[in-house]
C-alpha cells in the first residue's frame, strides 16, 4: 500500500538555492560529497539543446530538498527522452516523499512533451531504487565507478607515466596542457574531437549534440584549471584529451572527460594522458581520484582496470515509457 503523498510543494529555485542543493546531495551521500560552488556555476549556465527546470521542495516553509526536470530539445533527440530527478534531505528523506517529489517532477516533463522517463539510482542507494522500480521504472543499463589510490599506487602509476611518455615521443604525439598550447582554434578542435568521440560512448538514449559553447563554459568552469587540463596533439591535430576536475571547496578529484581521435585510438594515446592527469594530482598532493564510465565502454574500463582503479558503488540509469 502506497501511503498518502506528503504535503509538499515546489517553489522555482534560482543559482543562490544551489549551494543547498550541493549540501543536500552531500548529507544524503557523504560518500560523493559535492561542492556548492561548481553547484552554483553550473546552475548559473544556459544550454543550447537542453530545457530545463529546478525546484526547491518545500514542506510548510521549510526546503526539504531539491527536484528537477530536463529534456533535450525535441527537435534534436525526436525519441524524446525526458528525465525526473530529486533528492531530500536525510531527515524527511523516505519512499513516499521520493515518491511525490518523483512524481511531481515527472508530470511536468510529460507535460513538456516527454515520451520515455529516464531516471538515476545508484547501487547503494537501494531506497531509491525501490521507488523507481515501484513507479514502474525498468533498469536499462549501468555505469561503473571507480576510485583510485594515488598513494598506494604512486609508484607503479609514475612507471606507467615514464613507459607512455616513452611511447608517445616514439610515435610523434606531444602531451601538453592547454594552458601550453598556443593554437587559438584549440577549443573548437577539443570540441570537434568530442563530438565524434562522444558518439562512441555506449548509450541506449540517443546522444545530444552539445554546443561549441559549452565547451568554452566547460574551460571557465571552478572545477576546471587550463593547466590541468591534458591534451594530445600530432602536428596541427588534437587527437586526445583528458581532464580531472579539481572541486575547489569540497569533493573527491574526478575524471571528467578522456577521449581520442578515431584515427588515433589503440596507441596508448588515452592512457598517456590519464597518467598526464594521475602524474600531476600526485605532484599536487591528491590522494585519491575517481572515474565513471559505462559499463559496457570495454576500453576505458580495460584501462582503469590496469590503472590500479577498485570498483566502487555505480549508477544504475531507469527508463520507463509514458
Ligand atoms: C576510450 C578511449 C578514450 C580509448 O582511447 P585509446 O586512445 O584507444 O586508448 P589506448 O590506446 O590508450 O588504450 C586502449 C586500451 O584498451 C584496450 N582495448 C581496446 N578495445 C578493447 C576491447 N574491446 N576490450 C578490451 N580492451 C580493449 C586496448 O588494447 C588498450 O589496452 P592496452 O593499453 O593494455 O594495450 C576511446 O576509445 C574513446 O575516445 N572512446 C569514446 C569516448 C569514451 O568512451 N571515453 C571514455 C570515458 S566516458
Amino acid at each position: 500500500m502506497r501511503a498518502a503523498a506528503p504535503d509538499l510543494e515546489y517553489q522555482p529555485a534560482t543559482p543562490d538555492d544551489a549551494p543547498f542543493a550541493a549540501d543536500v546531495d552531500s548529507a544524503v551521500h557523504p560518500q560523493r560529497p559535492r561542492d556548492p560552488v561548481v553547484y552554483r556555476y553550473w546552475w548559473s549556465q544556459p544550454d543550447e539543446y537542453m530545457e530545463f527546470a529546478r525546484f526547491v521542495v518545500t514542506r510548510g516553509r521549510r526546503p526539504i530538498g531539491v527536484a528537477d526536470w530536463s529534456h533535450p530539445r525535441w527537435q534534436v533527440q525526436p525519441e524524446r527522452y525526458g528525465t525526473a530527478g530529486c533528492e531530500i534531505v536525510p531527515a524527511e528523506r523516505s519512499r513516499t516523499t521520493l515518491d511525490a517529489a518523483t512524481a511531481a517532477m515527472e508530470a511536468r516533463v510529460v507535460a513538456e512533451g516527454a515520451r520515455i522517463l529516464r531516471a538515476w539510482s545508484n547501487e547503494d542507494d537501494p531506497l531509491r531504487t525501490e521507488m523507481l522500480l515501484a513507479r514502474g521504472y525498468v533498469e536499462d543499463r549501468r555505469s561503473k565507478r571507480w576510485e583510485l589510490d594515488l598513494i598506494a599506487n604512486r609508484d607503479r602509476l609514475l612507471a606507467m607515466t615514464d613507459a607512455s611518455r616513452g611511447r608517445m615521443r616514439s610515435e610523434g604525439v606531444r602531451l601538453l596542457t592547454l594552458a601550453d598550447d598556443g593554437d587559438p582554434a584549440a577549443v573548437e578542435k577539443i570540441w570537434r574531437l568530442s563530438e565524434e568521440a562522444g558518439d562512441d560512448v555506449p548509450t541506449t538514449v540517443p546522444r545530444v549534440p552539445e554546443a561549441m559553447e559549452s565547451y568554452v563554459r566547460w574551460l571557465a568552469a571552478p572545477e576546471i584549471h587550463k593547466d590541468r587540463f591534458w591534451i594530445a596533439r600530432i602536428g596541427d591535430d588534437i587527437v586526445g584529451v583528458s581532464v580531472l576536475a579539481y572541486p575547489p571547496v569540497r569533493g573527491i578529484v574526478g575524471t571528467e572527460w578522456t577521449a581520442t581521435a578515431r584515427s588515433t585510438r589503440g596507441r596508448g594515446v588515452a592512457r598517456a594522458l590519464k597518467c598526464e592527469t594521475l602524474a600531476q594530482a600526485i605532484a599536487l598532493g591528491v590522494d585519491r581520484v575517481r572515474t565513471g564510465n559505462d559499463a559496457a565502454n570495454a576500453p576505458i574500463l580495460h584501462i582503469n582496470e590496469t590503472m590500479g582503479y577498485r570498483q566502487i558503488a555505480g549508477s544504475i540509469q531507469y527508463l520507463k515509457p509514458v
